[in-house]
């Protein structure tokens, strides 16, 4: 038998070779296709950074028209899901009702391989399902889509029912370019490996969806919120702090697979979200609680290079923008749904099955 190697959680092992994006965990960078992506995020809007992902290249003011149109032509439910959606008793969470909604949207015209037309469909729709249930939550009768807003007004208006505030619609889109894609993340990888056997897109986001959701990823944020609830006073911060790494619990919002620096992400919606709440005490507290759980990280787990990562601001500028904790994983799904169908595509412009191996320790039969 040839000696196997084990890299428990795949780490350092390279599965695929893709154009999408770097993730420079050294030194703290970002690029997606040639353009860093805290630039992407100040200066361009969510469907010019689609484009991007999806056809290679910033599109110039007709490729943007044409996206943007028929982004706006799918973004209506099918009545079939919106029944379903409706029978989902109002206990289960919203990234499972996003999963069960998704995984609706497949039929027969779906099959492999994915094509742009399948992925614009599914993207325009990802938000109308999480609006969709957040107005049933809230006993409000779901609005329609409105064509005349852009992907993220529009989904700030589904989820509110009012006209969007235009700050939040910058700084929503701003967090929204800054997690459309971020490598061979575990939801993006697991979109790879459903994709690679040659089953439909809306199988392969639906298992994606399935791995953002779980707290060690895409859970996080709603995390954050709630550990700054329990902290709740600048004094706690550190006998809590303390006490959680003493207990051996994880800090949300902190350490990262691939950042042994500070994560971009993070530095760039620290900015978004200090823009929006300059005068609010909870966003004080979070600075504070910041450099005292990077502080204790480095006392509990010296040498581990914990930093802020993305999730740490991502709550602070989530609820800035007025969105309940509820709302902060599914509202990555609806960003990072772009990074997964990108992957997809070009998993299937190269397709191989993704298939690793598992070492035997059990015991042999006599
Ligand atoms: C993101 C994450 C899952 C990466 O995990 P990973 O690369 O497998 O890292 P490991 O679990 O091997 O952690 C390495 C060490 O750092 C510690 N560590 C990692 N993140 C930590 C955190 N947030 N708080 C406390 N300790 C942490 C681990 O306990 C481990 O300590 P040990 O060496 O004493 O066993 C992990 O850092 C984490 O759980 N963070 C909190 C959740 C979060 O914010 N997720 C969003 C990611 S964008």
């Amino acid at each position: 038998m040839s000696q196997q190697v084990i890299s428990i959680g795949l780490e350092g092992i390279v599965v695929a070779e893709t154009e999408l994006s770097l993730v420079d965990g050294i030194n703290g960078l970002l690029v997606y296709r040639n353009h860093w992506a805290r630039d992407l995020a100040i200066e361009k809007t969510f469907e010019e950074v689609a484009h991007l992902l999806w056809y290679g290249h910033l599109p110039d003011r007709e490729e943007l028209n044409r996206l943007k149109s028929q982004l706006v032509a799918n973004r209506t439910l099918p009545s079939y899901v919106k029944a379903a959606i409706d029978l989902i008793p109002s206990d289960v969470d919203m990234m499972s009702v996003l999963r069960t909604g998704v995984s609706l949207l497949g039929n027969a015209g779906h099959d492999w391989p994915p094509t742009m037309d399948q992925v614009i469909s599914l993207t325009a729709k990802v938000p109308t399902i999480v609006a969709y249930r957040q107005a049933r939550l809230e006993g409000r009768e779901p609005v329609e889509p409105r064509s005349d807003l852009d992907h993220t007004a529009n989904y700030l208006y589904m989820l509110k029912g009012t006209e969007p505030n235009q700050a939040h619609v910058r700084a929503l889109d701003a967090y929204l370019i800054l997690t459309q894609e971020h490598g061979m993340n575990a939801s993006t990888f697991s979109g790879r490996v459903v994709s690679s056997t040659r089953s439909d897109l809306i199988s392969a986001v639906t298992a994606a969806i399935g791995a953002l959701k779980g707290p060690l990823h895409g859970g996080a944020p709603s995390g954050v919120i709630e550990m700054m609830e329990q902290i709740g006073t600048p004094e706690n911060a550190e006998p809590w702090l303390r006490k959680a790494l003493e207990n051996g619990e994880r800090i949300m919002g902190f350490g990262h697979r691939v950042y042994k620096t500070r994560d971009p992400r993070s530095e760039a919606l620290q900015v978004v979200a200090s823009q929006l709440s300059a005068d609010d005490p909870w966003f004080a507290l979070a600075t504070h609680v910041e450099k005292v759980a990077l502080k204790l990280l480095e006392e509990y787990k010296p040498g581990r290079k914990l930093n802020t990562n993305v999730e740490f601001y991502a709550a602070a500028v989530m609820r800035a923008v007025g969105l309940p904790d509820t709302l902060f994983t599914p509202t990555f799904a609806v960003s990072r749904t772009v990074g997964w169908c990108a992957h997809i595509l070009e998993q299937a412009a190269n397709n191989r099955i993704i298939r690793p191996e598992s070492l035997y320790i059990g015991q042999m039969p006599k």
